[in-house]
């Protein structure tokens, strides 16, 4: 399918109003570039669902912290445009800088509570940028589907939330995280691993997999022994830098005293320049 690439925030605007006119139901995905096997997946779904499949393409310096990748974050958007196409994507939304925000913003939107254990405590500030970026796509792309991977869980109970909390005319819709063959979960940012790193970095999902075993093959219920589980198995992998290893719960990201149903287990480490993420889901044998 021909894609049509988008620069200006008015023709957005006026393109997916006209297909809503039409009477097409419009699947938006929100995306910094970088495309992957994992946005190829997200933008499948939303061609299941939908009439048309809109990604968004904007390497958002809000949500960015001083010392962070912004300046290096992959940009290519030829690339993106011919992934997005072959993923069944039909129109693509690429704000050259300076389009987004022309002046610095004055509004930021904050998310109390789920933005502030895990990523929010480790980047302080990112997740209001995502909100205020997230608000603002959803503003100039009406209502729609949008469509959103789990690998980055907590930023989705984020979104749900602000959808929710501002009765936004949006559908979110939450979609199973993408993995390659060893495990590793699919991010723009395992470009910065280099080969060593690369074959090392599955074993962030095997601590994962250690604390789900934990949880439910060992009916372990205290969430310090499954993070435990989590941090062992990742400390045999000294190239790792930890940043933490939490048990939550999957709708409001608070920590249970004790696991009695199902649960989220997240981490995030460091290996060499990259910062990594990943989670999987456990429910103890009982439930
Ligand atoms: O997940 C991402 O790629 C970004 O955080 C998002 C949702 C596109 C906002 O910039």
């Amino acid at each position: 399918m021909a894609l049509q690439t988008i620069e200006h925030v008015a023709a957005w605007r006026q393109t997916l109003d006209a297909r809503r006119a039409a009477g097409q139901r419009v699947g938006l995905v929100p995306t910094m570039g970088a495309l992957h096997a994992g946005h190829m997946s997200l933008i499948r779904r939303a061609a299941g669902d939908c009439d048309v499949v809109a990604v968004t393409d904007y390497v958002n310096p809000l949500q960015f912290g001083p010392t962070e990748d912004l300046a290096s974050y992959p940009r290519d958007i030829e690339r993106d445009g011919r992934i997005a196409a072959e993923a069944g994507a039909e129109l693509l939304f690429a704000p050259p800088p300076g389009e987004m925000w022309p002046k610095p913003p004055m509004t930021s939107v904050q998310v109390s509570g789920l933005s502030e254990p895990m990523e929010g405590a480790s980047r302080p500030g990112h997740f209001d940028g995502v909100a205020t970026i997230v608000a603002k796509l959803l503003a100039l792309s009406g209502p729609c589907w949008a469509y959103f991977g789990e690998k980055d869980f907590q930023q989705l109970a984020v979104i749900r939330q602000m959808v929710s909390d501002l009765s936004l005319p949006v559908a979110v819709m939450g979609c199973p995280v993408v993995r390659d063959a060893d495990g590793l979960a699919l991010s723009s940012r395992n470009a910065y691993l280099n080969q060593t790193e690369r074959a090392l970095a599955p074993n962030l999902y095997y601590a994962l997999l250690a604390g789900k075993r934990a949880v439910e093959d060992d009916g372990e219920t205290d969430p310090g022994a499954v993070t435990d589980a989590m941090a062992v198995s990742l400390e045999k992998h000294p190239e790792f830098g930890l940043d933490y290893a939490a048990v939550v719960d999957p709708l409001d990201l608070t920590r249970p005293v004790r696991i009695h149903g199902e649960v989220r287990l997240c981490i995030a480490a460091r290996l060499g320049r990259a910062r990594l993420i990943d989670n999987v889901p456990a429910t103890p044998p009982d439930n």
